[in-house]
């Protein structure tokens, strides 16, 4: 892993944003994996200014994003998709065609996560997946133990991640139990990886990550095993690495 230490969550957000146009200029069809929460967000304001200054061009791009939370409509102010609508695919004027999450609201889940591993595939693989870490380690919404071989699957979310992510919520009991994720294969599948870490809250998770072991326990950790991934982490995360 080649990690790029950068001051703070602004020169951490100009740099992904740089990485991502670069990656679209030098391969205008790429394949870009995306993520949603809190990490991306200056990211993808970044990717809208390179997009408003005219210095990348993204009419040819797939988006495919990480997750969506299972039981909700996708119009619902919370979901996954309202947040790439109003983040990323009306900021940089992508059609629908060019981008794809799971659908969360589909009466047959399991059918889903094939249709999007099917998907997926049928673009030729991902070439950049952008990734947040969980306080926990979980990358997409594979929770510590999932399995390094799993694919897009249906998870039952841990009461951590569900009051991690309360935060959006009136409540946690708002909160949806499952979500639709990609499989930590799926993930690793991607051709590069670009790993965002900032804030004192992950330090813990960026410790373990950069210095423990390659374990199920810690998904994230998986990531040691990828020839291309990139961490960029601001000073606060990096608190603690020596
Ligand atoms: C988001 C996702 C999650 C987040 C992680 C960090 O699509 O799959 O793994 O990246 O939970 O969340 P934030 O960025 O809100 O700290």
């Amino acid at each position: 892993m080649k990690l790029i230490p950068v001051t703070d969550r602004e020169a951490l957000s100009i740099r992904a944003a740089e990485m991502v146009a670069e990656k679209v200029q030098e391969q205008p069809d790429s394949v870009l994996g995306l993520a949603t929460g809190g990490t991306p967000e200056g990211t993808y304001q970044q990717l809208k200014k390179i997009y408003d200054h005219g210095e990348a061009d993204f009419s040819r791009i797939t988006t495919f994003n990480l997750d969506e939370y299972a039981g909700m409509p996708k119009d619902h102010p919370q979901s996954y998709h309202t947040y790439m609508q109003h983040k990323v695919f009306q900021p940089l004027q992508l059609k629908p065609e060019q981008v794809h999450l799971p659908d969360g609201s589909a009466a047959d889940l399991e059918q889903e996560c094939t249709r999007y591993e099917k998907r997926i595939a049928e673009t030729g693989g991902i070439d950049m997946q952008l990734l947040g870490l969980g306080e926990n380690g979980h990358i997409g919404f594979n929770e510590p133990g999932t399995s390094f071989s799993s694919r897009t699957h249906v998870v039952q979310l841990k009461p951590s991640t569900r009051e991690a992510n309360a935060r959006y919520f009136d409540s946690i009991e708002e909160v949806p139990q499952q979500a639709v994720t990609m499989g930590i294969e799926t993930i690793t599948d991607s051709r590069a990886i670009l790993l965002l870490v900032f804030g004192r809250r992950k330090k813990e998770a960026l410790l373990r990550l950069l210095e423990g072991e390659v374990d199920e326990g810690f998904p994230a950790s998986v990531l040691k095993k990828h020839s291309n991934v990139t961490v960029i982490a601001d000073e606060e995360a990096l608190t603690d690495v020596s």
